[in-house]
């Protein structure tokens, strides 16, 4: 274990448990926040909400091969560790857990978790292997951890909610926390991935945050959802952005599509501006007594 100020750097599961007993022992709650690093206002969001709430946070930085697609970004994917051990050491963290790639996927590995349905839409039909790649890594950071409380944001709307679903299904005992997503002023989500943007495309992209609280305003007054769906894949277009890979209202538990506002419910986007692909969502208030 490696002992800076005030922060802990643990890269193994045996060290990892000895801390969480140690705390267990003295009854304090221990939260747990997954990452896989280049930490940002989002990432802090979450650790503040988890010192909020508990005695002890454990941070995790993983980048996790296995939920990124062959052409996918993960040999550009930020890294800065020591960057982000700053941060966390300011914000008077107790545990950054950063695994090895041994420790997580030993030889032989051979386990994965799928979660059905929720996986399936949205982002599932555009990035087969991801959502199992992080419902398998979730559930090796929550069982090597065992928090009272894991965070996570709604800025990844769809894996937090296949994130309660594992949790709830496989009895893994700890409380799913979502955080709203923290965006620039410009209502532009912050991601790790903005980072690619060109200057012409960063001055473009927060039409995707204009355009699903547009829609969702639309839906909450009681316009009809096709029509709206159409129109914000239509209004992203035609704001510079390249390719729409989709534009849809849907239930906020279930993630199915949704043809009429009856409960609470989410328009979710994911949309290409030149090479970077930048996903959002927003939430739908269902009118009383509809
Ligand atoms: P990463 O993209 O690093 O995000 C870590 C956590 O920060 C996720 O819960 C994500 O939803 C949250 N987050 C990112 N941007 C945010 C924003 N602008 N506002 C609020 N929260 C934000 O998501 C992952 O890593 C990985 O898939 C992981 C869960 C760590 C599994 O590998």
């Amino acid at each position: 274990m490696m002992q800076t100020y005030g922060i802990s750097v643990i890269r193994t599961v045996p060290e990892l448990r000895d801390q969480t007993a140690a705390w267990r022992d003295e009854d304090e709650r221990i939260a747990l926040v997954p990452t896989m690093g280049a930490l940002h206002e989002g990432h802090i969001a979450l650790v503040r909400r988890a010192l909020e709430t508990c005695d002890r946070v454990i941070v995790s930085l993983f980048i996790n091969p296995t939920q990124f697609g062959k052409n996918e970004d993960l040999s550009i994917y930020p890294h800065d560790e020591i960057g982000d051990i700053e941060i966390l050491e300011e914000l008077g963290i107790h545990v950054l857990y950063a695994p090895t790639m041994e420790e997580m996927y030993p030889d032989g590995f051979a386990t994965s978790v799928r979660v059905s349905e929720l996986t399936e839409g949205l982002c599932g039909v555009f990035r087969p292997v991801h959502f199992a790649g992080v419902a398998t890594v979730v559930t090796k950071l929550l069982l090597q951890s065992l928090p009272d409380v894991a965070v996570f944001g709604e800025k990844d709307y769809q894996q937090l909610q296949i994130i309660r679903r594992l949790a709830r299904d496989l009895d893994i005992p700890v409380l799913i926390d979502g955080v709203p997503t923290v965006r620039e002023e410009d209502g532009l989500a912050l991601s790790s991935r903005n980072a690619y943007l060109s200057p012409r495309e960063r001055v473009m992209a927060p039409s995707l945050f204009k355009v699903l609280q547009k829609v969702a305003t639309g839906l909450q007054a009681g316009e009809e959802v096709q029509g709206l769906m159409e129109a914000g894949k239509r209004e992203l277009l035609k704001d510079g952005f390249s390719k729409v890979d989709y534009f849809e209202v849907c239930d906020a538990e279930t993630l199915k599509p949704v043809s009429r506002i009856k409960a609470a419910a989410r328009v979710l986007a994911a949309a290409y501006l030149g090479k970077t692909r930048l996903i959002d969502n927003h939430p739908v208030v269902a009118n009383r007594g509809d």
